[in-house]
């Protein structure tokens, strides 16, 4: 299921280089991921997130605190994808979620971030890991039956492409009140964009929506910062703000996430 980023026919896949009958050839890395992100597909020399940031999220996620979410996921794709046998997980950072979905036979993960690939690679050896971009990944069409976007993006046209007919799109947002106390710090008046919360997709039809509340409480500096760490707000925090977050020693807080379940139609 797994071609080409360059000519689009299928990978051979073997455990040291997958290449395609073109030439084109790939090296499988030490710890056992692919890069299929061609130059062409690369903006920046270091694509998405950095390496402190994937750490901070591990860290973060390690600590349990988005625990739920995880457990949430599960039940949804039991429930609407109960005969999956294979599932890809799009911009799936460190692989936390996907790693809640081990009933399903074949686990894909794919990240434009080479530091998050290789972390997940590193800790979770019984799933594909590929750097890749969401636009344009490296599937033949009708490859799978269920996909996720966790706080990732979402290219309805390229994730229906993938998706098998019926096939499950399980899309994870966060809700307007999501890190409220968070974002009090670091914004002193905060106003808040409308934001499409069941976003109409071209292609599917949304058969379930949920939304998860859950407190929590980060009882370390260092968790707070990764917290930051893992939001939009850290290219946008003040000095001033980064200054107070930075001596914030516990944070009692409330997670807001939207659980948007579509079918390919
Ligand atoms: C907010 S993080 C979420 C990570 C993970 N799903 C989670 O919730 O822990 C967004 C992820 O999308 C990745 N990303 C950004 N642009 C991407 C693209 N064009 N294709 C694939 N992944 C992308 C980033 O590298 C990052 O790992
Ligand atoms: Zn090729």
């Amino acid at each position: 299921m797994v071609i080409c980023p360059l000519c689009r026919k299928p990978l051979i896949c073997d455990s040291k280089s997958w290449h395609c009958e073109d030439g084109h050839s790939f090296d499988v890395a030490r710890q056992g991921y692919v890069n299929l992100l061609t130059v062409q597909q690369k903006h920046s020399l270091h694509p998405g997130d950095t390496k402190e940031m994937v750490l901070a999220r591990r860290q973060f996620l390690d600590a349990g605190y988005y625990r739920p979410i995880g457990e949430t996921l599960r039940t949804l794709v039991c429930e609407y994808a109960p005969q999956a046998e294979a599932v890809l997980d799009v911009g799936c950072g460190e692989g936390y979620y996907l790693s809640h979905l081990s009933h399903i036979p074949q686990r894909y993960g794919v990240d434009i971030s080479k530091e998050a690939v290789r972390y997940a690679a590193g800790h979770y050896k019984d799933t594909c890991w590929l750097t890749a971009t969401a636009s344009h990944l490296p599937f033949a069409q009708g490859s799978f039956d269920c996909l996720l976007s966790m706080f990732a993006l979402t290219m309805e046209e390229e994730y229906a492409r993938v998706l098998k007919k019926d096939g499950i799109f399980v899309q994870v947002l966060a809700g307007k009140s999501h890190l409220t106390a968070l974002k009090n710090i670091i914004y002193p008046t905060l106003v808040e964009k409308e934001k499409d919360l069941q976003p109409e997709l071209q292609g599917f039809t949304l058969l379930h929506s949920e939304t998860l509340n859950f407190d929590f409480h980060v009882q370390h500096r260092e968790q707070v910062q990764n917290l930051l760490s893992m939001t939009p707000h850290v290219w946008r925090i003040s000095k001033a703000a980064a200054e107070a977050l930075a001596n914030t020693d516990t944070l009692s807080d409330c997670a807001e996430v939207i659980l948007n379940v579509y079918r390919r139609n």
